[in-house]
């Protein structure tokens, strides 16, 4: 449901306005964010920033310009590699971690897959639901480090796009842990994100991957079959990876 305030056009991700609201937001969004506060992994606090995650979409009022990562498509990186598969995604259970307003949800729903997809915020969830009235993904409220016993292993393909960024740096082997539980054996796990270099420096949130993360996931069970290092272009504003792993097939 669009914000009573907005009209179509102010929904223009390419718009001096959309940027101009996305800009004020993140003033306000920066200063209550407690990893933004206290240095790196936000000492003290909640390392899941559950309190943040919430008031970002909560402080929207339906205006997606006020919530950072929401630009009303598909990431590009999905996208293409989902367009790329000759015989599209039907037939795979695919799961959707951390799918914010859904939109690569609705991508890999489109292209054939049966997708479930969570978010640790229940705004979050209904606000995809809203936008997507008749879609076929599942969206549900879920913490990805307290998801339900009957999606171990239940899925052949889970997506993730940022999320594993936006996470305390501390949390990301754990993370990489339950995306493995989750893939059926031989199944397969697409990372979207932000790469950094091992020693550069990193002022999160977000906090790019740097490319140990890849061996994190082997020593997981999670084997990579494709390992893209791609650098910023037009369409994608920083250097980001793309790896698509398989779980071992005796996982
Ligand atoms: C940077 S946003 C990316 C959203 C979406 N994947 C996209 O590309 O637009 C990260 C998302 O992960 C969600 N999130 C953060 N921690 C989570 C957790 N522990 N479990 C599930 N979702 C989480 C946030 O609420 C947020 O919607």
């Amino acid at each position: 449901m669009m914000s009573p305030n907005l009209n179509a056009s102010d929904l223009d991700p390419a718009s001096p306005e959309f940027a101009a609201r996305r800009a004020e937001a993140r003033q306000t969004l920066d200063a209550l964010d407690p990893a933004k506060q206290v240095g790196q992994e936000g000492a003290g606090g909640d390392p899941l920033r559950r309190a943040w995650f919430e008031s970002v979409y909560r402080l929207a009022e339906n205006d997606p310009a006020r919530v950072p990562w929401a630009n009303l498509a598909p990431h590009p990186l999905t996208r293409a590699w989902v367009e790329g598969q000759v015989r599209g995604l039907t037939g795979l259970r695919a799961l959707d971690v951390g799918c914010g307003l859904g939109d690569n949800a609705e991508c890999l729903s489109a292209a054939g897959a049966e997708v479930l997809a969570f978010d640790l915020v229940a705004d979050a969830i209904s606000w995809a639901k809203q936008r997507f009235p008749a879609t076929k993904v599942n969206y549900r409220a879920a913490d990805l480090f307290d998801l339900p016993s009957e999606w171990q292993g239940a899925f052949s393909l889970v997506h993730e796009c940022y999320t594993l960024q936006a996470l305390s740096v501390s949390l990301v082997p754990k993370a990489l842990g339950v995306l493995a539980s989750l893939l059926a054996a031989g199944g397969h796990l697409l990372v979207v994100a932000r790469a950094r270099s091992e020693d550069e420096d990193v002022s999160g949130p977000p906090w790019p991957l740097p490319p140990s993360f890849i061996e994190e996931a082997k020593s997981q069970g999670l084997q990579p079959v494709m390992v893209e290092d791609i650098n910023a272009t037009s369409e994608v504003g920083r250097r980001h990876w793309r790896v698509l792993f398989q779980r071992e097939p005796q996982g």
